[in-house]
């Protein structure tokens, strides 16, 4: 089955987000070495990164790589890119991760799981000596929650105890559907998936961890002291420029 991916584009602007997607996830991709277990990211940006890296290793610019994907979606490209894979229950850490973001804020604190794989990608992320975030400029935010919805992953079995608990810590949990399939999207993981609106997200910190502690309620998208850098690409007289991003001085890693 060849779902070739690198991506289509319908306009000339998407064309440019595109490109920006493409040059951030290319800086990141750059750091990898032969040798290294690398996370596999999910969505549009990321995938660019997965494609370089089967490049680079067919054209034997890198060499013995072993990737561990966060998706179908990443599994499935490896797959066509002839990346060799391994599973958790294979290595004990992974050197690099790769992945994109909904939302990035000053500290590095992210919103994750726009294609509904943050529960995989948090896992993966953790595991990594260094996670790499690549966005493109958009993405870029003063505050979580301005824009993007937190994904919350939960049990089918426990869905709607779930959402009452949630709109009891003040947010609005919307189920969420799918497209171009009738009904609620189902994760790869078999479970729902509820994007929750906060009116503000004051301590990222406390909330990932009062969502985690409802019962049913599996991973959601908020990554704190997750992110090493983050590569940000933007057009410089609408020449694609990355620029990197560093965690503050000081701040919470995990
Ligand atoms: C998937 C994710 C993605 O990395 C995030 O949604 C960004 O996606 P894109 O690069 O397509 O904007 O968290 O669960």
């Amino acid at each position: 089955m060849n779902t070739s991916s690198p991506i289509p584009s319908a306009s000339p602007s998407s064309d440019r987000v595109v490109e920006l997607k493409r040059a951030a996830a290319e800086a990141a991709a750059r750091r990898i070495q032969s040798g290294m277990v690398v996370g596999l990211g999910t969505g549009s940006t990321a995938i660019h990164a997965v494609a370089l890296i089967g490049q680079l290793l067919r054209s034997g610019e890198l060499r013995d790589i072993r990737g561990v994907p966060t998706s179908y979606q990443s599994t499935v490209l490896a797959r066509e890119w002839r990346i060799p894979l391994v599973t958790l229950d294979e290595i004990e850490r992974i050197d690099l991760a790769i992945d994109g973001a909904d939302e990035v804020a000053p500290d590095l604190t992210l919103i994750k799981g726009g294609g509904a794989a943050q529960t995989r990608e948090k896992i993966i992320a953790a595991l990594a000596d260094e996670f790499v975030v690549v966005v493109d400029e958009s993405k870029l935010v003063d505050r979580l929650g301005a824009r993007f919805p937190v994904p919350v992953e939960v049990l089918p079995f426990a869905s709607a105890t779930v959402a009452r608990a949630i709109e009891r810590l003040g947010g609005q949990p919307i189920l969420r559907m799918g497209v171009r399939k009738a009904g609620p999207v189902v994760t790869d993981q078999g479970n729902l998936l509820l994007d929750v609106h906060f009116a503000a997200i004051p301590d990222p910190a406390g909330l990932e961890r009062e969502l985690k502690s409802i019962p049913g309620a599996l991973e959601n998208g908020i990554f704190v002291g997750l992110a090493r850098r983050v590569f940000v690409a933007g057009a410089a007289q609408g020449v694609p420029a990355v620029r990197e991003i560093l965690p503050p001085e000081g701040a919470a890693r995990r």
